[in-house]
Parts: structure tokens; sequence; C-alpha cells
């Protein structure tokens, strides 16, 4: 699948909550995990791959998650600092800061609900892939001053994304 870019006016949508566990939710799961691994990335969301639904996939120390309408249920208090990046925006990578655990409720991909608590990376992987469900994107979360130093390739990136848009 194609991972839309920063500018794509799909990735700033709100995403809908999957009423049913259908053959094409399955297969959005497969084709996405494939799309992820295929571009090395540690989480995928489908509204990157231009579905508005909510689903999305993480993957850290190998081990691969698959999420279907995820709920956070609590946040610690305990924040943590770390650098990100993200598929729809290549090339830009900065610090930002997150809870440090969370304890959060889904199904996964066989219908099944989870109720777990993730800290450190699994829980930065999921809270950034739950972004991409709300239209929030890490950049909106950077500090004042990192927003400006990456302003000039955030717009460059828009740019080239709209061109891409025009010509299809
Ligand atoms: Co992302």
């Amino acid at each position: 699948m194609k991972i839309i870019k920063y500018g794509n006016p799909l990735l700033r949508k709100k995403s809908k909550k999957v009423d049913e566990l259908t053959d094409d939710i399955k297969g959005l799961i497969i084709k996405m995990e494939d799309t992820m691994h295929e571009a090395s990335g540690a989480g995928l969301a489908a509204p990157q791959v231009g579905i508005l639904k909510r689903v999305f996939l993480t993957e850290i120390a190998g081990e691969t998650k698959k999420v279907i309408n995820p709920i956070i249920l609590k946040k610690s208090d305990e924040d943590d600092t770390k650098e990100e990046g993200c598929l729809s925006i290549p090339g830009i990578y900065s610090k930002v800061k997150r809870p440090l655990e969370i304890k959060v409720k889904y199904l996964d991909e066989t219908g099944k609900e989870i109720e777990e608590i993730l800290n450190g990376m699994d829980a930065r992987a999921f809270l950034h892939e739950f972004d991409h469900l709300e239209g929030v994107l890490f950049v909106d979360k950077v500090s004042r001053l990192r927003k400006k130093l990456i302003s000039k390739k955030l717009k460059k990136l828009a740019r080239n994304t709209k061109n891409e848009l025009k010509r299809l």
C-alpha cells in the first residue's frame, strides 16, 4: 500500500470506529503489516494508507501488535522525552514528551479484547499511532523552538505532497 505523506488532508481527519471485524478489515491489517515491514517502520496507522478506520500496528523489538478501536484508560503523571519519526513525515525527527506509562484497551486482530499496561517505547509507539486516528501528528507536539527549526522542511514536504496530489 502507498503511505500518504505530510500535507495530505487525510492525515488530519478523525478515523471511524470499526463496527465489525470483516474480511476487509482483516485484509487491511495484513496489507498494512507488509507495508510497515517494507518501510522498516515501528508503526503504521490506517489513515496513513488512506483508510480512515481506527486500526493501527506497532512493531517494537520484533513484536507486532495489531490494534483495533483503542482506548487509553490511564496515563502516568511521569513523562518521558524521546526522539520520534513518522513514515508520513520522512526526514524529520524530533523529541516528543509523552507519558511514560499507559493503560490501554483494544481489540486484537482476532477480535479478542486486550487490556494491558504499556511503558517506554511500547507506550510511545501506541500513543504516536493513536494520535494518527485523531488526525494528530508528532510534529504538532514538539517544542515551539523545534517547530520553528523544522517549519521549512515541513512546508517543503507539504508542497511536494500537494503537487503530487494534483498530478494524480
Ligand atoms: Co506516524
